[in-house]
């Protein structure tokens, strides 16, 4: 038996978790080893921005930090409180927008490691964004930011796939660029997830719009929120040793934000 389905990825979190929830070590260290080195305060408090299904969230709880989030997804903000509730944390997860929100309490460091600011669809999003975590961190609090610029130079990356298996359930995945449109600041990304059992093949295709960046109008994005310095340039090796330099050719680039 098959299925199609056209819709958000995001509205399967068990399928999401499956495919990326097992990405998340290298991260996790990186994430810890930047609160260590670059925050002016000690880190106990931290919040992620459209969080998902928590996969980050759920470790750093489990390492003893207090963890908070949200989503604009309520299917994956259900999936991440009830992860934490079942491991004895708050379900301290809301529905939310990462353009519009303000924190009862502010934390020491937050993070947004893999382009979903890029769903933020203008400028005014963009700014919005910022100021909302500007506002939400400590003095020497972190906004660690990863993203795909678009490089003016040189190729670009324009397929990923995934595959992940759990007992019978077998997940593959394919993400690709279908369009570019650098005036309207606009990538269209599709993606498919084929989801196996043993009996049934459902394919979930889907279609996501992401701003696109080039290293130069995200140093213009990042102006208008003097509250930030940049206190260093990653990327998604999450090598803490590799440090990377703004070039027309860089692509993946983690900007570790501090508030000033
Ligand atoms: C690529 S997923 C990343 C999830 C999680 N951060 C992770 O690392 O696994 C992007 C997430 O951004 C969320 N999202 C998109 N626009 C949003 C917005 N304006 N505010 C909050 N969440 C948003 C989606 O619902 C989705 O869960």
């Amino acid at each position: 038996m098959s299925d199609t389905i056209h819709g958000s990825i995001y509205d399967y979190p068990k399928y999401y978790e499956l495919l990326f929830g097992s990405d998340w070590k290298a991260e996790y260290d990186f994430l810890r080893e930047c609160f260590e080195r670059y925050a002016k305060c000690e880190v106990s408090r931290v919040f992620e921005p459209a969080c998902g299904t928590g996969r980050l969230l759920i470790k750093l709880a489990q390492g003893g930090y207090n963890v908070g989030g949200n989503d604009l997804n309520p299917k994956a903000v259900d999936y991440c409180n009830a992860r934490l509730q079942r491991h004895g944390y708050p379900a301290s997860v809301t529905v939310g927008d990462m353009a519009d929100f303000r924190l009862a309490k502010k934390v020491h460091a937050s993070f947004n490691t893999i382009n979903s600011f890029r769903h933020l669809d203008s400028e005014q999003a963009a700014e919005a964004h910022l100021q909302c975590m500007a506002n939400a961190l400590t003095k020497g609090g972190l906004y660690i930011l990863g993203i795909h610029l678009l490089p003016t130079q040189g190729e670009r990356m324009e397929t990923e796939s995934w595959t992940a298996r759990r007992g019978n359930l077998q997940v593959n995945s394919r993400m690709w660029s279908k369009e570019l449109d650098t005036r309207k600041r606009n990538e269209k990304l599709g993606m498919i997830m084929d989801v196996y059992t043993p009996t049934s093949h459902m394919q979930i295709v889907d279609e996501m719009n992401y701003r696109t960046y080039t290293a130069k109008q995200f140093e213009k994005l990042l102006a208008t929120c003097p509250q930030f310095e940049v206190a260093a340039l990653h990327d998604f090796c999450y090598d803490m040793d590799v440090h990377v330099e703004i070039t027309p050719r860089l692509e993946d680039v983690v900007y570790v934000l501090r508030k000033k």
